[in-house]
């Protein structure tokens, strides 16, 4: 599929047939298409909880504002970030050249060490930009997703078992559709979401 079909055909689908299955081989597939992702220093902050267990399901819908998708997914996936993901820098630039590492792990500590809210909004980020990669990758192959964050995360890391250096940055069903969407709803126009050089420049021209 050309990748602009791809995007214009992706939308947040709630409704799925019940019993589609994926399988591992398959999930292990889009996720080697997720991994490409980019992260800030290469981190990857991301870690992707696959819940098949279907009373696990039922006990993370209740905490998801029993949203229908949840059940229904073939898998739900909890979307989480690592808040200390830079201290796995030694591991990640192991094969780095000498040279390189001594000049980027000083760095790397330096940027985030003590630094809570840089920490919390990097997981997010990196995790929010994997998110979108496998949203992608599954339509794609034909799968339907749906990014959530209408949950309450403390049970849902209860429920996942989240150490306390991981945050549930959002839940994602994945599934196989059963209805087409309705239409899709407004966009804002280009013109004012694109605005040169200054938020209070114009917008394209064109
Ligand atoms: C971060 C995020 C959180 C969302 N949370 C929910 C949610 O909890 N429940 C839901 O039904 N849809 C949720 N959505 C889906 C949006 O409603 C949907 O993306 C938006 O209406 C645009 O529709 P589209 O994805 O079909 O283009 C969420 C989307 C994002 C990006």
């Amino acid at each position: 599929m050309e990748f602009s079909e791809i995007v214009q055909q992706r939308r947040s689908i709630k409704s799925y047939l019940p019993d589609k299955e994926i399988s591992d081989a398959e999930l292990k597939e889009l996720m080697q298409e997720v991994v490409l992702s980019p992260s800030s220093f290469n981190l990857q902050h991301w870690t992707f909880i696959a819940v098949r267990d279907n009373s696990l399901k039922e006990k993370i819908q209740a905490a998801a504002w029993g949203q229908e998708q949840v059940l229904t997914c073939s898998v739900l996936l909890v979307v989480c970030g690592k808040l200390n993901a830079y201290q796995d820098a030694p591991e990640i630039y192991k094969d780095t050249p000498q040279g390189i590492q001594e000049k980027v792990l000083p760095i790397i500590k330096d940027f985030y060490d003590g630094k809570g809210q840089l920490q919390r909004d990097e997981a997010i980020r990196s995790a929010s930009l994997a998110a979108m990669i496998l949203m992608l990758a599954a339509q794609n192959r034909g799968w339907a997703t749906v990014p959530m964050i209408g949950f309450d995360p403390e049970a849902v890391s209860k429920l996942a078992n989240l150490r306390p250096n991981y945050i549930p940055a959002m839940l994602m069903t994945l599934g196989y559709k059963k209805d087409d969407p309705r239409p899709r709803d407004y966009r804002r126009p280009i013109e004012e979401i694109v605005r040169i050089n200054t938020l209070d420049g114009p917008g394209l021209m064109g």
